[in-house]
């Protein structure tokens, strides 16, 4: 099983205290910054953007998980600025498979880790085509827009699902990252159906109390999990 990950969801946290919430992550060791980009037209929802994901790029080394929640991603990639492991997604939903293939590849072309996203309501199976073109999925556990929804049911299953897929598919390496009501409860739940990369928000690390605490929280829940 792959090491676990975490990637806090940005869009929850307090933008007033922003700069002190990036030092506390590179202190917990913390593995990605999840940056929600919504376009108003993929989903219900505006939210963060490319001057955003630049000003966060110069200000920490961590590496930035870009999750396009835009449709026709592959004409606004070079917008953005990622290069070397930095995740970006894209959603299966969002244009054409052959041009979400096409955007698949300009991110791998840039260094990036490309990862497809699916919806809640795409079989597990969408992601087989894929497969030559990415590093992992970004499976939803919830409807892509908003922060703080429940997970949608039959997520875990789904998780477990597509973790044997892509092993059976001769791929133990490729990430599935998990988005959407990620708490302290689920959480090693996902962990224990095959996700490696959790996306936490305000059900967990950026909901009530200290930041730095509920992280420590989360790594030993997923730690003991693993146990
Ligand atoms: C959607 C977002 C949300 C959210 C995660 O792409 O990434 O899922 O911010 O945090 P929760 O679901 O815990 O509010
Ligand atoms: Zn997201």
């Amino acid at each position: 099983m792959l090491k676990f990950s975490i990637s806090p969801s940005l869009m929850c946290a307090d933008i007033f205290s922003l700069r002190e919430i990036i030092r506390s992550f590179e202190k917990c060791g913390i593995a990605y910054l999840h940056i929600d980009v919504m376009d108003g037209e993929f989903v219900p929802n505006f939210c963060l953007g490319t001057d955003y994901c630049r000003r966060m790029k110069a200000e920490t080394s961590i590496p930035l998980d870009i999750h396009l929640m835009v449709t026709k991603p592959l004409k606004k990639l070079s917008a953005f600025p990622f290069g070397e492991g930095d995740i970006v997604s894209v959603h299966y939903e969002s244009d054409s498979p052959g041009n979400t293939v096409l955007a698949l590849k300009e991110i791998a072309a840039k260094g990036g880790r490309p990862f497809l996203a699916i919806n809640p309501d795409a079989p597990v199976e969408t992601v087989k085509d894929f497969i030559p073109y990415i590093s992992g999925v970004l499976l939803m556990t919830v409807y892509p827009g908003f922060a703080g929804q429940k997970m949608v049911e039959g997520s875990l299953e789904r998780i477990t699902a597509l973790r044997k897929l892509l092993d059976e598919s001769g791929h133990p390496e490729m990430n599935i990252e998990v988005d959407g009501n990620v708490n302290y409860e689920k959480a090693p739940l996902m962990r224990k159906a095959g996700a490696d990369i959790f996306v936490v928000g305000t059900s967990s690390i950026l909901g009530p109390g200290d930041i730095s605490e509920n992280t420590y929280k989360m790594i030993s829940l997923l730690e003991e999990a693993d146990r």
